[in-house]
C-alpha cells in the first residue's frame, strides 16, 4: 500500500532522521513559547497497546492533541483484536477510519502484517525487536546537550534487547560507533549486528565498553514479556549495573540515558538518575517533541473546507 510507515529507522535516510530530530527541537521551542500550531486538526491517531506504557501513550496522545488532532487508545482486551480478528482485517478496517495507527506489540511481524494492509501510516511504538520512537527522542536529547552525535562513541550496557537493536540501527543512521557490553547469551539480534558490521562491537566488560564513550545508555534487564525470566536475569546481569563510578571511566562530558521505566538498584545504581550526567528526564520529555515531528511528517494535513 502507498502509505509511508515508521517501523524501523532503516526505513528513512540519515538526512530525514536528522531532519526529524531538528524539527523536534523546533516544535519543543514553539510549545515552550506557547505558540499554537495545529496542522493536524481533525486528524485521528489510533493507538493499539498490547503492552503497558506511560511515556509512549502520553506522548502520542498529548502530541496529537497539541497538533490539533485526537488520539484513540485501543487495548486488545476491549477490541476484537484480542478475540482473534486477523491483523490484516483489522488493518483494513482501522485504516479506513483513522489517519495513522501506532502499535505497541510483541512480535515485530504483527507490525509488518498490519502495515502491509494499512492505507495510513503505521508507527512502531515498540516491538520485541525495536523501539525506534525512543531513539528519535534519545538522538534529539544528545543533539540538544552536545550537538551532532556523528563520529562519537556510544556504550550500551546490559541486555541486547529491542532498545539495543534500535541503538544499532541508530549507529548506522546517525553515524556513531557502538560498544555493547552484555552477558553471554544476551547479545543483540544477529541480523542487526550483521547489518552494522564494524560499527558495533560486542564486549563482555562494561568498563571496556564505556571507555571513551560520549553517551552511555541502558535499559531494564527483563523486558515486557520476559517476566518469567526476571529472577534468572537478575543474577546474570548483576555485573552490568551502571553506576556513577562506571560513568567515571567514560569520556569527559559523557551523558547517561535510560528510556525508562528504571529499576533503581538493578540496571542502575540508586542515585544515577540524580547524577548531573543523567539526561533521562529530558529524554523522556523529548518523546513528545520528536514524535510530534514524526506525526507532522507522516500524517496528511487537515481537510479543505467544503
Ligand atoms: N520508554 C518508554 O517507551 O516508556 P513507556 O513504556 O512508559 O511507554
Ligand atoms: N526493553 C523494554 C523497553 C520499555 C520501554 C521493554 O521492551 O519492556
Amino acid at each position: 500500500m502507498s502509505a509511508r510507515h515508521f517501523l524501523s529507522m532503516m526505513d528513512y535516510t540519515p538526512d530525514e532522521l536528522v531532519g526529524l530530530i531538528r524539527r523536534g527541537v523546533e516544535l519543543k521551542d514553539l510549545r515552550n513559547r506557547g505558540v499554537l500550531f495545529e496542522p493536524l486538526k481533525n486528524r485521528v491517531l489510533g493507538m493499539i497497546f498490547e503492552k503497558a506504557s506511560t511515556r509512549t501513550r502520553l506522548s502520542f496522545e498529548a502530541g496529537m492533541i497539541q497538533l490539533g488532532g485526537q488520539a484513540i487508545f485501543l487495548s486488545p482486551r476491549d477490541t476484537q483484536l484480542g478475540r482473534g480478528e486477523p491483523i490484516g482485517d483489522a488493518a483494513i478496517v482501522m485504516s479506513s477510519m483513522l489517519d495513522a495507527v501506532m502499535i505497541r506489540t510483541f512480535a515485530h511481524s504483527n507490525l509488518t502484517e498490519f502495515a502491509a494492509k494499512s492505507r495510513v501510516p503505521v508507527i512502531n511504538g515498540l516491538s520485541d525487536d525495536l523501539h525506534p520512537c525512543q531513539l528519535l527522542a534519545d538522538m534529539q536529547t544528545f543533539l540538544e546537550h552536545r550537538g551532532s552525535i556523528a563520529g562519537k562513541t556510544v556504550a550500551w550496557i546490559g541486555d541486547g534487547n529491542n532498545m539495543c537493536n534500535s541503538y544499532i540501527e541508530a549507529a548506522m543512521q546517525f553515524d556513531f560507533q557502538l560498544k555493547v557490553a552484555c552477558p553471554e547469551g544476551y547479545e543483540p539480534d544477529a541480523r542487526f549486528l550483521a547489518l552494522a558490521g564494524e560499527r558495533v562491537q560486542v564486549l563482555r566488560d562494561p568498563r571496556e565498553a564505556v571507555a571513551g564513550a560520549h553517551l552511555v545508555s541502558t535499559d531494564v534487564w527483563a523486558s515486557m514479556g520476559q517476566e518469567d525470566e526476571a529472577q534468572l536475569r537478575l543474577q546474570r546481569f548483576k555485573p552490568y549495573q551502571v553506576s556513577r563510578e562506571l560513568l567515571d571511566h567514560a569520556a569527559e562530558g559523557v551523558l547517561f540515558m535510560h528510556c525508562l521505566p528504571a529499576h533503581r538498584g538493578e540496571e542502575i545504581s540508586e542515585d544515577l538518575l540524580d547524577d548531573p550526567r543523567s539526561v533521562a528526564w529530558d529524554q523522556a520529555e523529548n518523546r513528545l517533541h520528536a514524535q510530534k515531528a514524526l506525526l507532522e511528517l507522516l500524517v496528511e494535513p487537515a481537510y479543505h473546507h467544503a
